[in-house]
């Protein structure tokens, strides 16, 4: 392995620190690293081609009123590149205006998002609360041959390159970026067209709009999409001919918003509401279905069946796990969190078109999140989802299960005890034949040895356990959400003789 420091940041994060999100699995980092050429244990096939990219919420700093929330984290991306049997890694801050100005100032600028925003030493910001940091920590898409990250509250779309992660900006779209609201996380790249689809949020009418770039990374549809309130929708999916949009019963209280306060509230009376609009028709033509309430955080697809709208997704037992009155205040503070807690189970929405009316069926007993699918049926019929299982009472996934949605077949992998993976990716074969003709990538934190590895496995055999196996530099903090892309979406990957100099770097 080669291996080049690139930068550290500045943390003022205290040696003895004792916040859950912070330590252990969730350590943070200062350092970045650029490694080429990984030692291998295993295998590494030559048919695996191109980039797993996984965002972080990695602080470098406390929070202002000591109430760090996880979400908080500035963003770090990690990066494993596979390309002729050989991988190389970076890992690098999201240069956001947050963590530079952060940085410039030594300490920690925003309230965080359990904390009180009127007591924000700064008073802008961004969000769909306002006056918090864009860390842009969320979510991670490749979009027109760029990595491009997001943040859940909604702020700007960071560029990276997706060989050296060098931030290059933030996305302006010819300047039609919507820079009033944001993007939220979530963004949808649709691989059959090129585009991406995305919605915003906020406290102000229509309180939500729909929008699609194209592939030539232009705006070319942003239309309001009316809601009854501010809601806080935090993922949205698309078939082959419309998007799909989500208004659950999980929101801020509208009398506690009417006195500057946020505070999260379901609201089991209120169906869960899907919308499911033409992919560039105006928000006045979305047709709404209601479903039996939960909150969903993500989906994991949609497609379109007869005259149905299939929609599958995690759906949530217990959206607001109660306050158990005893455990640690952080226990207490980070039950959303667990997917436990939330009782996150695979689950499938038709939305007959025809007749209006939604049908639902539970797809696993087995409690998983943050599932993935081979990206190349993303919008079109698919049959497996690969998503992780999650330690009891912790945000910590322990293990990654195969779903067969329709066999209800599952394979399992534990990680072990002390070994925590990531939001696994599925990448496709080159040359691949079939939906699960490929490989899982994921990154792991081990305590037990104190290093962090990638993992290979093949698709179609994952309870044989990993077939490659390579060691990062360093120990790396649990994370989010994560993307594959193929080196046939990035340019120059095949022409340049070391990956980052693809770019002209
Ligand atoms: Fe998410």
């Amino acid at each position: 392995m080669e291996l080049e420091i690139l930068g550290r940041a500045l943390s003022t994060l205290s040696a003895d620190d004792d916040h859950p999100y912070r330590t252990g699995p969730w350590r943070p980092q200062t350092t970045e690293h650029r490694a080429d050429d990984l030692d291998v244990i295993g295998e590494l096939p030559d048919d695996l081609d191109g980039v797993y990219i996984r965002n972080t919420e990695n602080p470098v700093h406390p929070a202002q009123q000591g109430l760090y929330h996880p979400f908080d984290g500035d963003g770090m991306v990690h990066l494993v590149g596979f390309r002729d049997g050989k991988a190389f890694y970076r890992n690098r801050f999201v240069k956001t205006d947050g963590f530079l100005a952060e940085q410039e100032a030594g300490r920690g600028l925003w309230a965080g998002i359990a904390e009180n925003p009127a007591k924000s030493e700064r008073q802008d910001g961004w969000g769909a609360r306002g006056r918090m940091k864009d860390a842009s920590s969320t979510d991670v898409v490749v979009h027109n041959g760029v990595a491009l990250t997001s943040f859940w509250q909604c702020g700007d779309l960071y560029r990276l390159d997706p060989f050296s992660l060098d931030t290059l900006g933030k996305a302006e779209w010819g300047g039609d970026f919507p820079s009033d609201l944001g993007v939220s996380a979530h963004p949808k790249v649709d691989p059959h067209t090129g585009e991406m689809l995305f919605f915003n949020y906020g406290t102000d009418a229509p309180y939500m709009h729909y929008g699609v770039v194209d592939a030539s990374d232009k705006l070319v549809h942003y239309t309001g999409i009316q809601l009854p309130g501010p809601r806080l929708p935090h993922d949205m999916a698309f078939t082959e001919n419309y998007a799909i949009l989500n208004d659950c019963p999980l929101f801020w209280l509208p009398e506690a918003l009417a006195v500057g306060k946020y505070v999260s509230r379901f609201h089991p009376h209120l169906p869960m509401r899907l919308g499911v609009l033409p992919r560039r028709g105006d928000g006045s033509e979305i047709v709404w279905f209601e479903a039996e309430p939960t909150y969903v955080l993500h989906w994991t697809n949609a497609y379109e069946e007869g005259d149905e709208v299939v929609l599958e997704g995690f759906h949530q037992e217990t959206p607001e796990p109660p306050d158990p009155g005893t455990g640690s205040l952080y226990d207490r503070m980070f039950r959303f969190l667990a997917l436990d807690h939330m009782g996150t189970h695979l689950h499938r929405w038709r939305l007959n078109m025809r007749t209006g009316k939604v049908t639902e069926e539970r797809l696993s007993e087995r409690i998983t999140e943050f599932g993935m699918i081979n990206p190349q049926h993303s919008g079109r019929r698919n049959r497996y989802v690969y998503a992780p299982t999650g330690v009891p009472g912790k945000f910590l996934f322990d293990g990654l299960v195969k779903h067969d949605t329709v066999t209800g077949a599952e394979e399992y992998y534990p990680l072990g005890d002390g070994v925590f993976g990531s939001e696994t990716v599925m990448a496709p074969r080159i040359g691949s034949t079939g939906e699960d003709d490929g490989y899982l990538v994921t990154l792991t934190v081990d305590m037990n040895r104190d290093l962090s590895e990638c993992l290979v496995f093949d698709a179609q055999r994952l309870t044989d356990g990993p077939i490659a196996r390579m060691r990062l530099p360093e120990r790396i903090s649990s994370g989010t959400h994560s993307t594959w892309a193929s080196g046939s979406e990035i340019p120059g990957w095949r022409t340049a003789d070391r990956p980052e100099h693809a770019l002209g770097l």
